[in-house]
């Protein structure tokens, strides 16, 4: 591990949350952060704690979006403390699928995705961020063993807008956005790629709706369908 702002949160690690527990990034996300993230960059992310007082240690131009004022005034004054500037900071107080859609921001070099972590926050934080990145951005999503941010991982590992890279810690992943453009509007089976749930079904019915779904609407499907007509 690298980064000596991390070594010294590490060693003596801020109660910058509603708890006496620190709640922050792993580590290693951490120092990824530490020396990722270059003076004047343009960042944002949801969810406050440790990672903002890295982003302000870094000189990034830096909004963060979180609902808990105190927050705010706790990493303030633990910056203060280290003598961290965070004048490039600027906190936006409320919820981010409420506070995202209407954010004056620049355009973003980097992301972070660590505040609401229920379905469907984490997908609406992706939603409003992804439009704002750069081309070449990346976003880092914290706890991505959750349904709705492994979700946005499959997402972006089979679209050649996104890239998925390696992860940043044992919990966070890091996705780069490739070029601009909305999803496709795909409703498919193919769209799916075979990741199909049909677990709204009674068992009994799962297994027969899914081989008939695979059979007659995949690309897959539809090939061995082709091969057993034989040729025409
Ligand atoms: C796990 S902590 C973030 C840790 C931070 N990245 C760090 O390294 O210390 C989760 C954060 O999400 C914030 N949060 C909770 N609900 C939120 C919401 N709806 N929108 C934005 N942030 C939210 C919490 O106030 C808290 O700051």
């Amino acid at each position: 591990m690298n980064g000596s702002l991390t070594e010294s949160l590490r060693r003596s690690p801020p109660s910058l949350h509603d708890s006496a527990d620190y709640w922050g990034l792993a580590w290693e996300a951490l120092a990824w952060l530490e020396e990722n993230v270059q003076q004047g960059m343009s960042t944002l992310e949801t969810g406050a704690g440790a990672s903002t007082m890295v982003f302000a240690a870094r000189g990034a131009r830096h909004h963060v979006v979180t609902p808990d004022a105190e927050e705010e005034r706790r990493i303030r004054a633990a910056c203060e403390e280290r003598g961290i500037d965070t004048s490039g900071v600027t906190f936006h107080i409320g919820r981010s699928h409420e506070v995202l859609p209407e954010l004056e921001a620049p355009d973003l070099d980097l992301v972070l995705v660590d505040g609401a972590h229920g379905f469907p926050y984490p997908i609406l934080d992706w939603w409003y961020l992804a439009a704002r990145l750069n081309e070449g951005g990346r976003m880092l999503l914290d706890d991505a063993y959750l349904p709705g941010i492994a979700a946005i991982v499959d997402y972006a590992r089979a679209s050649d807008a996104w890239k998925l890279e390696a992860p940043v810690s044992f919990r966070t992943a890091c996705v780069r956005k490739l070029r601009h453009g909305d999803p496709p509007n795909e409703a498919d089976a193919q769209a799916a790629h075979g990741r199909m749930s049909f677990a709204y079904l009674p068992p009994g019915r799962r297994v027969v709706a899914s081989a008939r779904t695979r059979i007659f609407s995949t690309r897959a499907g539809i090939w061995v369908v082709r091969k057993l007509r034989g040729p025409r």
